[in-house]
């Protein structure tokens, strides 16, 4: 991600990024000297964004130079969201219209669950070549530590952002590259499996959560569940996870790290459930005692 956005993105230039975001995407940004311009996905409508909002959003900068690149992280982390087709081709026509790149984080592309279908923004009429799919073995294959990923773009982009990579990290360990390329000629079934596995863990953590007064977004791909402790307590989301991982031996993320003012975040925190079946059990037990 950050070698794409150093590669394509100049100092002074804007990144669109949707809030909640997975963390990095903002520093990324900054780091490249450009300016992040954020738009909200709405809570209460399933995580969705406006789509007015977002062109209004991008029509404003459109005077200073416009935006450069957006960012999609579909199946999204933290929230949960899997872009719809419809609102695919929304940023889509602003991406043509408007002339700017889409880079994608499709980290969790094989883990959608309740019919929800994951689609490559890229496969999009005219979206070919201004989108850098970017993908990852850590979600799929169970591997988070090994930080093995890998992007799709035109020829023209690849070559800037291979370069930049290279100066980044020379590249990716050589070993690992190795088990990647045995790990993706597994057949289709993998795939669905993995999706089944992870919807046990989220029903279980779902009914845990909601049972202990959480209010909660179900999922509806990757592996986290977002939840509101509005019900619960007047602690901030830093407050109440340290008391939780203080008491309870069970720790979640702060909702104000998924978004730039920390107020915004303030009432929601991230649970995880990739996890053994057995642990949510336990952490069923443990968030029982809670008071
Ligand atoms: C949306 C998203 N992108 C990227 C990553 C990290 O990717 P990698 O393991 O390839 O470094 C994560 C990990 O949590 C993630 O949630």
């Amino acid at each position: 991600m950050i070698a794409s956005i150093l590669a394509l993105v100049n100092p002074g230039e804007r990144v669109l990024i949707f809030e909640p975001f997975y963390e990095n995407y903002g520093p990324d940004t900054v780091i490249a000297g450009a300016e992040p311009v954020i738009v909200p996905l709405a809570p209460d409508r399933d995580w969705s964004f406006d789509p007015a909002q977002l062109r209004e959003v991008i029509e404003k900068t459109a005077e200073e130079g416009g935006i450069r690149a957006l960012i999609l992280n579909s199946p999204n982390n933290p929230t949960g969201k899997v872009f719809s087709l419809e609102e695919l081709g929304q940023i889509a026509q602003l991406a043509q219209e408007f002339d700017f790149y889409v880079i994608t984080d499709e980290i969790y592309e094989h883990i959608v669950y309740d019919g929800h279908r994951h689609h490559p923004i890229a496969l999009l009429p005219g979206m070919r070549d201004r989108t850098v799919t970017i993908s990852a073995l850590s979600k799929t294959f169970s591997v988070t530590g090994w930080r093995l990923g890998y992007i799709i773009a035109p020829h023209d982009l690849t070559n800037a952002i291979r370069k930049m990579h290279d100066f980044l990290t020379v590249g990716a360990a050589a070993p690992l590259q190795e088990a990647a390329a045995v790990a993706l000629r597994v057949d289709a079934s993998y795939y669905e499996h993995l999706a089944e596995e992870y919807e046990r863990r989220r029903k279980r953590l779902l009914t845990t959560l909601q049972r202990v007064g959480f209010r909660t977004w179900t999922p509806y791909g990757a592996y986290y569940i977002l939840a509101d402790i509005s019900d619960l307590t007047d602690e901030t989301d830093v407050q109440f996870i340290r008391r939780l991982i203080a008491d309870y031996g069970v720790a979640a993320v702060p909702g104000s790290s998924f978004y730039r003012k920390a107020a915004a975040g303030s009432r929601i925190v991230r649970f995880a459930f990739c996890k053994t079946l057995e642990l949510l059990d336990e952490v069923d037990e443990r968030l029982a005692k809670l008071s």
